[in-house]
C-alpha cells in the first residue's frame, strides 16, 4: 500500500537525516584541493555491485495525492512564488518555495516545477509512492532509491554505453521504466553539478501529442495494448558487465491512458522501451509504432528545453510525458552530477471513448 501522509512525516526524520549526512560530506570534502578525478558530491557517486539483487516488484494500493490537491494551488502559489510558464502545454518554471519536512500541502499541487528548492529528498518523493529501485543504472552505495546520473572526463559511460560514435543525433526519447507494472508518476530529479551550457533535457507532452491527432484516428487508438520491455536495458548492462539486479520483465500496458487526476488522455508509448502492439502483425505493430514515435519525436511544439544550474530539482509526471537528455557537452569542460527518484504510482488507467 502506498504511504499515508502520516507514514511520510513519520518516516521524514530518517530521510532529513540521510540527506544531512549526503551534505555534510559534501561541505567536509570541499572543491579547491581535490584532484580532477575526485568526483564532488562523494555520497552520491554512482555505485554498481553486481551482486546487488532485488525480488520481483510488487502490486500495491496507489492513490495519487493530487486528488487531495486544491485545482487553485493557493500553497504551491504563495506571494513568494515566482512563476513562468514555459510553453502553453508543459513546464513551469517556479523560484521562491521551499520543498522541507514536514512536508507542504503545497507539494500535492505540484505537477512540473524546478529551480532551486530544498528539502529531504527521499520524503518529499516518497509522498508520491514508493520509490522505484533500478534494475541497472548506478545507485548510492546503502539507498538504491537513487538512480545517479554522472558524466565527467574520466567516467563518461554515455558516449560508449549507447554508442554515440555509430549515430548521428544523440536523443534518445522515453519516459522512465515503463516496464514496470505500476509505472512512475511524479519524478524528482535533483542536479548536484552542471556544465556551464549544454546537457539539458528535452520533455514532450504525451496528452497534446495525442491531441493533434484526428478524432478517428484517437478513436482507433483506444483500446489497444503495447508491451514495454526491460529486456533491452538488461542486455545492455549485462554486455557492459553491469548489474541485473531484478529478472527484467515485460508488461502490456494501455496504448492511450488517462491521468488518474486530471482526466486527461495521453498516448503512452516510448522509443525506449515500448517494443509492439498487442494483437497486430510485426508489419502493422512497426508502422504504428513508427509512426507514433516520429510524431513525438518531431513534436517542436509541444516541446520544451529544461535547463539546469546546480541546485535545481525538475519534477514531471512520467504518466504524460517523454523526454531525452541531451548528451551535448564536453565532460572535460564541465561535469554532470544528478540523482534522480522515481515513485511509482498506479497500474495505467486504459483511455475510454467519449
Ligand atoms: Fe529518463
Amino acid at each position: 500500500m502506498a504511504p499515508s501522509v502520516a507514514d511520510v512525516k513519520s518516516s521524514a526524520n530518517l530521510d532529513a537525516v540521510v540527506d544531512k549526512v549526503a551534505d555534510l560530506k559534501l561541505a567536509n570534502k570541499g572543491h579547491s584541493n581535490m584532484s580532477s578525478r575526485d568526483h564532488r558530491i562523494p555520497f552520491y557517486y554512482p555505485y554498481y555491485d553486481v551482486n546487488e539483487k532485488f525480488p520481483p516488484t510488487e502490486i500495491f494500493e496507489y492513490s495519487d495525492p493530487g486528488l487531495l490537491a486544491d485545482p487553485s494551488k493557493p500553497n504551491l502559489l504563495a506571494p513568494s512564488t515566482k512563476l513562468h510558464h514555459l510553453s502553453p502545454y508543459l513546464g513551469t518554471e517556479l523560484s521562491g518555495i521551499q520543498l522541507s519536512s514536514p512536508l507542504p500541502a503545497g507539494l500535492n499541487e505540484a505537477r512540473a516545477l524546478y529551480r532551486r528548492a530544498q528539502g529531504s529528498r527521499i520524503a518529499i518523493a516518497r509522498h508520491f509512492g514508493p520509490i522505484q529501485r533500478h534494475p541497472t543504472s548506478g545507485n548510492v552505495k546503502g539507498y538504491p532509491e537513487f538512480h545517479v546520473v554522472y558524466r565527467d572526463a574520466e567516467r563518461d559511460r554515455v558516449v560508449s554505453y549507447r554508442n554515440f560514435g555509430e549515430k548521428v543525433k544523440w536523443t534518445s526519447w522515453h519516459s522512465d521504466v515503463t516496464y514496470e507494472k505500476q509505472t512512475p508518476g511524479t519524478t524528482f530529479f535533483f542536479i548536484l553539478d552542471q556544465p556551464e551550457s549544454g546537457g539539458d533535457t528535452l520533455f514532450t507532452s504525451q496528452v497534446e501529442a495525442y491531441n493533434r491527432l484526428s478524432d478517428s484516428f484517437k478513436a482507433r487508438l483506444i483500446g489497444l495494448r503495447a508491451v514495454h520491455s526491460a529486456v533491452p536495458q538488461a542486455e545492455l548492462s549485462a554486455r557492459n558487465n553491469g548489474p541485473v539486479r531484478r529478472e527484467p520483465v515485460e508488461t502490456e500496458h494501455p496504448l492511450v491512458r488517462a491521468h488518474p487526476v486530471t482526466g486527461e488522455k495521453a498516448l503512452f508509448i516510448n522509443q525506449g522501451f515500448t517494443k509492439s502492439i498487442v494483437g497486430f502483425k510485426k508489419e502493422e505493430s512497426d508502422a504504428l509504432l513508427g509512426f507514433l514515435f516520429e510524431h513525438i519525436e518531431k513534436g517542436a511544439d509541444f516541446r520544451v528545453r529544461a535547463r539546469y544550474e546546480k541546485g535545481s530539482v525538475v519534477v514531471w509526471d512520467n504518466r504524460v510525458t517523454v523526454h531525452s537528455a541531451t548528451p551535448d557537452f564536453d565532460p572535460a569542460q564541465g561535469r554532470r552530477h544528478a540523482v534522480r527518484l522515481t515513485p511509482q504510482a498506479e497500474i495505467p488507467i486504459p483511455a475510454a471513448e467519449t
